[in-house]
Parts: structure tokens; sequence; C-alpha cells
């Protein structure tokens, strides 16, 4: 069969396939020890950026049989790895040993021929397959196993949820239904280097990275993409001249580096409307305090945003994968955190008004500092443990931190997965938010710097508020929340598993029971009828006068 450049018209959107990911954790206890072994973000994103360098994106129509496909693959070079899955259509990721072999096939590939319209010859990675031979088609592989690129329903993790013995296997097990798989962090790299020789056609050198939650450790399959469009290769002259004339580009001169942000997207924007086969919907979000294109991604089925001149943001996603490395407990309660909030509407897929995940998760953070003792070191005690080459300055932000795990003692603290989710909501619903602040560099609350309702310190820029979107009734609803799930939490009726229950639809309990919308109302009702009128009196009371102490 021969392949084609792809042209997505009318794209259909199939059913997903999930499967289960397994993965081995770490016992969630951890003693005094060096947290060595593990492998630096930059080392990690280094390896994802050459495989995606040599691989290709190949969406097909019919059924293929998987042998025959492969077979044909393999005459331009060994296959190292791939993987099926649907997105507006169905698409296998390969990667090949060498990259040698992608311009092989890329050289074989052929621009389509269409009837009634024209084709836009850009040629990319991403391709189609044309035609297969008939007796392929006598053949038909009907098993073929696709890799899921979404997560789970809240119904079926429920489900999955209730059936665990312990709330601390809940907690993992959550984590396990929702961070990103190894498929689906290779399916965001490769778009990033799909972008990226766009891109490169106005900046040679430039490269496109993703931040935020595709690499921080925190990511949920189906989270948006966060790319970076790095331009120093051609900002900055590397090569000092030894002697005689020196030569330098004559170059537009504008205003600020805002406005070369802005024209620089603005084109890449505009090719990647005009040019790129499946992006589609490009917004130029380009008066915003950070300048941004936001499109989909259609054969991923990724929502990306792409940055430019945004160097403090891949520093704080960098400082987020150290602190869900140190200990992994860090990453279970962020997981969990995150995912009870979206089913309670505390965050949201619009932006607005409402807190956001990084918000949440520096808030989690936040509480791990202040447990006895703390679980995690502050960023102040992390910045005293940088050597030289861990020191970074960005526009003027000291963003100086160790990135050596090795180099970071951690305390003995044992508390258990299920003790640190009740204190969580026991913390947050008696915070002081009206006069204090979050502040993970220091681990300390202090006195708000200005009137927000919700005020948490940006780790590197000190005088942003990173929770400036947030009004009064989205904190009062994540503080009404956070006294619920705490009450609920200590009803014992949601805290035991139920005793052989274990069929298809076990009664959900724990962490499962918090995930429920009408959890609260429910075991509220059913107690009531069984307290006494002094007691729900008592019950009202204290939940008012911590709502008062709470709000004041
Ligand atoms: N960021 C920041 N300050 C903000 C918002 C975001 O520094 N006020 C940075 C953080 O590094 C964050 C990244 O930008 O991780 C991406 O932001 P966003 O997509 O909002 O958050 P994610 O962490 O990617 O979480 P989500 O899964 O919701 O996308
Ligand atoms: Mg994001």
């Amino acid at each position: 069969f021969h392949m084609r450049g792809t042209l997505l018209k009318n794209p259909q959107k199939v059913d997903r396939f999930l499967c289960r990911t397994v993965r081995t954790v770490a016992s969630a206890k951890s003693e005094v020890f060096h947290a060595g072994g593990h492998r630096s973000l930059s080392a990690l994103q280094e390896e994802r950026f050459q495989q995606a360098e040599r691989s290709v994106l190949i969406g097909y129509h019919s059924r293929i049989n998987e042998q025959t496909f492969l077979k044909n693959l393999s005459r331009h070079g060994d296959i190292k790895k791939y993987f099926f899955y649907e997105s507006y259509g169905v698409y296998a990721l390969v990667e090949f040993t060498n990259r040698e072999s992608v311009a092989s096939l890329l050289d074989e590939a052929v621009i389509p021929t269409c009837n009634h319209e024209a084709t836009v010859p850009f040629k990319s990675r991403l391709l189609s397959v044309k035609n297969l031979d008939s007796a392929d088609h006598l053949n038909l592989q009907l098993n073929q196993q696709f890799q899921p690129q979404t997560s789970m329903p809240i119904n079926q993790l429920i489900k999955r949820l209730a059936k665990e013995k312990t709330m601390e296997q809940q907690l993992i097990s959550l984590t396990e239904a929702y961070q990103l798989t190894e498929e689906n962090s290779r399916l965001r790299f490769l778009v990033c280097s799909l972008i990226r020789d766009l891109a490169s056609t106005y900046f040679p050198e430039c490269t496109i990275k993703p931040f935020g939650s595709s690499v921080n450790g925190f990511g949920k399959l189906g989270c948006d993409l966060d790319m970076i469009l790095d331009i120093d290769g051609t900002s900055i002259s590397k090569v000092k001249p030894k002697s005689g004339l020196s030569m330098e580009f004559q170059l537009k001169r504008v205003s600020s580096e805002r406005v070369v942000t802005q024209s620089m997207l603005s084109v890449i924007g505009e090719s990647l409307d005009r040019f790129a086969p499946g992006c589609v919907g490009i917004q130029k979000i380009l008066n915003a305090r950070c300048p941004l294109l936001r499109f989909a991604h259609q054969p991923s089925g990724f929502q990306c945003d792409l940055t430019a001149n945004n160097r403090v943001a891949v520093k704080s996603t960098e400082l987020l994968y150290l602190y869900g490395e140190l200990d992994p407990r860090v990453r279970f309660l962020v997981f969990t955190v995150r995912c009870w909030a979206r089913v309670h509407n505390i965050t949201s897929n619009i932006p607005g008004a409402w807190i956001t995940n990084f918000s949440l998760t520096v808030m989690v953070l936040f509480f791990l500092q202040k447990r006895n003792p703390p679980i995690i070191p502050t960023l102040d005690h992390l910045k005293k443990l940088a050597g030289p080459a861990d020191r970074s300055v960005v526009e003027g932000n000291d963003c100086t931190f160790v990135r050596d795990f090795s180099k970071v003692l951690l305390q003995k603290n044992s508390n258990t997965l299920e003790d640190l989710l009740r204190e969580f909501f026991d913390f947050y619903a008696t915070f002081p938010f009206s006069n204090m602040s979050i502040n993970i560099r220091t681990g300390k609350e202090q006195h708000k710097p200005e009137v927000a309702p919700l005020h948490i310190q940006n780790p590197f820029e000190s005088s942003l508020n990173i929770s400036k979107n947030v009004n009064n009734s989205q904190l009062d609803r994540f503080i009404a929340l956070c006294q619920e799930t705490s009450w609920l939490l200590q009803q014992s009726e949601t805290m035991i598993p139920r005793a052989g229950d274990q069929g298809d639809n076990p009664t959900p309990w724990g962490l499962a029971s918090l995930l429920l919308p009408s959890q609260v109302v429910a075991v509220k009702s059913r107690k009531k009828r069984r307290e006494p009128a002094s007691e729900r009196i008592k019950s009202l009371l204290e939940s008012l006068k911590n709502t008062k102490s709470t709000k004041n």
C-alpha cells in the first residue's frame, strides 16, 4: 500500500476503547532516604524528543492487517515501537529505530488527488494509508488493540474504586487509572515535533517543548497539551569570534519582546491554519498577559496551547515534577484532590473564576509542607541545596533550586494516604483564607500582600498571585465542599468497605463515595432519621461556627 499526506475532512468521532494500565507503585510510607534512582525531567524529555523525531503518525480508514502493515513499513527500516489508537479516526504511531527510515518512507509517499477539491502540498510526518492489496481485505484482523487516550468516565472509576479493599489502594488505583500512559506521552511529544517542523520553516533552530501537566507528573489522560516555542538558538549568539571582523545579523527592530512574541505566534498561527493538516479551530490570543495560540490537533485529539517566551512556566513544571518524584504520596494526593475537585465542579474545562488545577496542586504541596514532620521541603530549602549548575534566573526572577534528587533528604513521616486525605480537607476547611496567603517558597502562610479572595503566591514570580482569577463565591464553594467532605470522612458508614459486596456493582465506599455528587445530602438525610434532634442542632451549630471562622 501507499502513503499519502493526510487532509482530514468530516472527521467522525469513534467510540474509544479503554484498557487498564498496570503500573507498580512504591510503598506510600517513606523513611529518611535519598530519593535517588530517579531520572531528571530533562533526561526524560530528551529521550522523548529523540523518539518523536523517529516517529510518524499514520491514519487509516479500513481495518488493516497488523502484520501486513508492519511488513510494508519495515521495508524502510526496523520498527522500534508502535501502537494503535482511535481519535476522530484510527491511527498508528510508529517509531523507527533510525531517522533515515522516516525519510525513506516520506520519499515514497505521494500527494493525494482529489476530484472536486485542491490540496495544500504541505508534506509532514502525518500520513494516511492509501490502499490495501485486495488480499489484505480477505485477511482482516478484527481484534486490534487500541490504546486509550482519554480517561475512563467517572461512573466507571467509582465502580473500580468501590472494589478496592483500603482507602490507600483507592487513591493508588485512581492515580493509575488517570495518569498519562507511556503511549499518550509519546503522542504528546510527537505533536510537539510535528508543530516544530512547521515553525522551523521560519525559525530553523527553534524547539517546541511540552510543559505543564503533560510533563509535570500530574497530567490526567485527556488533559490539554501546553507547548512553548523556544527560540534561544536563534536569539543568542553562542560562538565568540576569535579575531578580526565579527558579523552580526541585520534584524528588524520592534518596541518590545512582547511584540516579537506576538508576531512570531501570529505567523505560526496563520501557517497552522492554512497548511497544517489536522490543526483546526486556531485562535490567536495575542493580547493575553502571556500571548498564546489555542487550537485542536485532531489526529491526536489534543487541545493545544502554544506560547512563547514563557520560561518561568517551564521552571515551575520542573519544580512540580521534582516534588512529585520526591515522595509517592504527593502524586496520589494531587490526582485524588484534582479528581474530587473536577467531579464537584470546583475546577472546570472552561476558563473563568474557578480554581485551576495548577492552584490546587500548589495547595496540596503547601499542605504537605505543613505536616509535622514535613513530607516535602520548602522551595527555599531546595534553593539552598542547589549547586552552580542549577542556577537559573529568568527575566529577573531567581528560579534556582536543586535538580538532583539524591541531594534532597526527606524527614521520616509515616502518615498514611487515608490520614493525609482527611487532614487535607480539615486543613482547608479551616484555613484563614480571608487574611492569609499560601506560599510554598517558605512553607508558611503569610499576610496577604493584596486584596484577593484566594491568594497563592507564584513560586518564582513572588509579586504574582496564581489564583487571581478566583472570586469569593468559588472560594466559598471550595471551603464548603472541604467541610462536607471532612464530615463525610468522619462517618463510619462511608468509611467501611461493604463485606461480601464484591460483585459487578459494589456499593461505593471511602474515596468512591466522596466522588458521588449527592453523597453528602444522602448520608445526612439517612442520619437525620436516627440522630436525636439535639445532635443535629449541635452539628449544625458546629458547621456554622466553622463556616463563620473561615469566612471572616
Ligand atoms: N502556570 C503558571 N501560572 C499560572 C497558570 C499556569 O505559572 N497562573 C504554568 C504552570 O507551570 C502550569 C502551566 O503553566 O503547570 C500550564 O497551565 P495549565 O494548563 O493551566 O495547568 P496544568 O498544570 O497544565 O494543568 P491542566 O491539567 O489543568 O492543564
Ligand atoms: Mg495544561
